[in-house]
């Protein structure tokens, strides 16, 4: 149980034993040894079939060769330079062939700092001050967007953080996912509006996909309005298509964060958009943004390399990971339907989640009725067979290049065993 004697120790150093709070779950997170593929092992020497995948980041699998062999070239000729290089005009280069809505991107390190900048962004272009989200979209961990917000926060029912100042998320208005006449009315009744953030797929309260129209209407009224529309693509970007959800749905909005997948395991981010708002940035202009780590030379060959090979390879890796969600979310769904357990299923492309609820789940308020304890008891069922998945109703299960057929069948073997635990 080396495990538990680590996480004894973590609590000692590190609050809650873990540097982030997702990570946690009862009785204890299993501690990490080594990640290969689809496949992580703890220091137990238990291996796990990986649905988390890096909470969506790795979405070519763990130590994808094309990636290792790029950073390992570059480590050899200096980690951090602070100083301009020819790669990261190569990287924006690759961004902006791949999401036609940007013009100009700066690279920043998380998904977090990549929101903040595109608020300020929005702020300091129209020179208002509310931003719109929807509630349970999660945009990182700063005031602005940490309202009302899905993911770790809805999980510990923190709806506004201790230590956020009501002075800022005064500013921040909430509608509801999927309801684009909220919004047109909330926009109707204010006229301070800086710009509004969605995840055009929800995949911070489990997973929920966007209406059918939902995407063109608030794209619509948001340019009615002249509200820029940020669309955080930081679990989207690349992993939806080689374009984003923006590709996939056809939708050009004003800003777009990207993250995760864009450097598949590789600590990068990136704020993009119309070059009339992004020329904003300092030095140009007087929104301000900066950082010693961004566009530093180990990421940006990882990134570089993550989207050569996500264009080269797109027509195998983009149809496979329809195929396998698509087998694994149907078997799912038939086989709590056959335990006659009430359950939706909500998946699309490489992302799927269950929820034990009678009524389809496309909000905040429908994903909250789910019964959360069953999930908890699947989750931990998952993990006695050796399949990892986020340990959260309000997280999403990610598949990468790397699963394998094999790793499908035993997922659905311990799927079964699971969901008669919940049964019971
Ligand atoms: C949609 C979305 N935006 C932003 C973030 C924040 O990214 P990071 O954790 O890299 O700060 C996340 C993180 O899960 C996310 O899912």
């Amino acid at each position: 149980m080396n495990s538990k004697k680590l996480f004894d120790q973590a609590k000692k150093v590190i609050p809650s034993g873990v540097n982030s709070p997702v990570r946690y779950f009862e009785p204890y997170p299993f501690f990490v040894k080594k990640s290969q593929g689809s496949s992580i092992w703890d220091v137990d020497g238990k291996k796990y079939v990986d649905f988390c995948n890096g909470y969506g980041a790795l979405l070519l699998g763990h130590t994808r060769k094309e990636i290792i062999s790029a950073v390992s070239q570059q480590l050899k000729t200096g980690t951090l330079f602070c100083a301009p290089t020819e790669i990261e005009i190569e990287l924006s280069k690759l961004i902006i062939g791949n999401f036609p809505s940007i013009d100009k991107v700066r690279l920043v390190n998380t998904g977090s700092e990549a929101t903040m900048t595109a608020i300020r962004l929005a702020r300091g272009y129209t020179k208002k001050k509310k931003i719109i989200k929807f509630e349970g979209c999660y945009h990182g961990a700063h005031d602005s967007v940490l309202v009302k917000a899905g993911s770790g926060a809805a999980h510990h029912g923190i709806s506004i953080s201790d230590g956020g100042l009501s002075e800022v998320s005064k500013h921040t208005l909430v509608v509801q996912y999927n309801n684009s006449k909220e919004l047109e009315q909330v926009l109707k009744k204010n006229n301070d509006v800086a710009g509004v953030i969605v995840e055009p797929i929800l995949a911070n309260m489990g997973l929920i996909l966007p209406g059918k129209n939902f995407l063109s209407e608030i794209r619509k009224i948001t340019r009615r309005f002249h509200v820029p529309l940020i669309f955080d693509e930081v679990v989207t970007g690349f992993r939806v298509s080689p374009g984003g959800a923006q590709k996939y749905f056809g939708i050009k909005p004003d800003l777009t964060t990207l993250g995760k997948a864009l450097g598949n395991g590789f600590v990068i981010a990136a704020v993009g958009g119309r070059k009339e708002i992004m020329n904003q940035l300092t030095p140009t202009g007087k929104v301000y943004q900066a950082s010693t780590f961004a566009g530093n030379p180990i990421s940006v060959s990882a990134s570089i390399a993550s989207i050569k090979t996500m264009n080269k390879l797109k027509n195998k890796i983009y149809p496979k990971l329809e195929q396998y969600c698509t087998l694994l979310s149907r078997a799912i769904d038939d086989m709590a339907s056959d335990l006659k357990i009430p359950h939706q299923i909500n998946f699309t492309g490489s992302m799927l989640q269950i929820f034990f609820t009678n009524k389809p789940v496309i909000d905040f308020r429908t994903s909250k009725n789910a019964d959360a304890k069953k999930f908890q008891k699947m989750f931990r069922s998952l993990l006695k067979s050796g399949v990892f998945i986020a340990p959260s109703q309000f997280e999403t299960v990610f598949l990468s290049d790397a699963h394998t057929k094999t790793d499908l069948n035993k997922t659905l073997d311990a799927y079964q065993t699971a969901l008669k635990s919940v049964k019971n």
